[in-house]
């Protein structure tokens, strides 16, 4: 897999949530790179900098803002200021999740409802900022990040996969009230090994080489993301894409390649069943 350069996102505007560091932090670079003015929120301002910095060394173009996914306010703030300081928000990935491993017997009401807050009500809230604008302006994309646990139970992941299955719920839903306004409501799992969740910058610096080298640099997925943002909102809505296949696609053929579920997730049944449905 290569990293494919692109202006295929020239002065389109785009918003990661959870952009501070891993998955995140890849696709905010890949799009600023493909030509996109992008900004970048998340809880952790020091993450947030480093990522910002990134962007900016590649001679990128990104505003970086605290914004808590579980804050309804804060959400609908850095949409409206996104589209005061850039006209308009083409794009939002809603990548920001937490994820802890903790058995069901340990869990309280608490510790569901937080799960549920930033993992599910999160993406809600990133797609609830940014409709009016892209109702006004006539479309837009809405992404949220899919995993195995969108489509699988794992031990110790009760909270989270019932937040992964319910964001695939929310999205085929949507995707329906979502077509007459030409906004295109899908998600993307990254499709191959990265770093695992919560791991921090400083944490990533400190491991082995080796431990690095089983994790897929998500700056490398990225153009799966550029790929779909840059897709006729119309084409492609209601779906689960993956970052993988699609990246390795693009790398093998360019990105105007022949489109099959084959070349885009790694749920190819259910990406026919949904297909069909439409
Ligand atoms: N890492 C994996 O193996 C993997 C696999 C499948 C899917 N995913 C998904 O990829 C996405 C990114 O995960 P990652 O592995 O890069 O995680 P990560 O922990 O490295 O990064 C998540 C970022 O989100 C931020 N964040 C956490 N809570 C937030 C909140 N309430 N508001 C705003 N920002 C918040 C964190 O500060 C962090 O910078 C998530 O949706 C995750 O579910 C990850």
């Amino acid at each position: 897999m290569v990293e494919q350069k692109s202006a295929l996102l020239e002065n389109r505007v785009a918003w990661v949530t959870g952009a501070g560091r891993g998955f995140g932090a890849g696709i905010a670079r890949g799009l600023a790179r493909a030509g996109a003015l992008v900004c970048i929120t998340d809880i952790d301002e020091t993450e947030l900098a480093a990522t910002a910095d990134e962007i900016h060394s590649d001679g990128g173009r990104a505003m970086a803002r605290i914004a808590d996914v579980t804050n309804a306010d804060a959400m609908q703030a850095t949409a409206d200021t996104i589209v005061a300081r850039w006209g308009r928000l083409d794009v939002v990935v809603n990548n920001a999740a937490v994820m802890p491993l903790v058995p069901f017997a340990q869990h309280t009401p608490d510790f569901w409802r937080k799960m549920i807050d930033v993992n599910l009500t999160g993406v809600y809230h990133g797609v609830w900022a940014a409709w009016p604008h892209m109702v006004r302006q006539g479309g837009g994309h809405c992404i949220a990040i899919a995993s195995g646990a969108s489509e699988r139970g794992f031990v110790d992941e009760v909270a989270y996969c019932a937040a992964k299955h319910g964001i695939e719920g929310f999205t085929k839903a949507l995707a329906l009230e979502a077509a007459p306004h030409n906004i295109a409501i899908n998600t993307m799992g990254p499709g191959k090994l990265i770093k695992p969740t919560s791991i921090t910058r400083a944490d990533e610096a400190n491991l082995s080489d080796d431990d690095r080298a089983r994790w897929t640099d998500p700056l490398l997925l990225a153009p799966a993301f550029v790929w779909l943002a840059a897709q006729p909102p119309a084409r492609f809505t209601g779906l689960r894409f993956d970052a993988g296949p699609l990246a390795d696609t693009i790398a093998a053929e360019g990105y105007d390649f022949a489109f099959a579920p084959e070349k885009a997730t790694l749920y190819v049944e259910e990406m026919k069943e949904r297909l069909a449905r439409r």
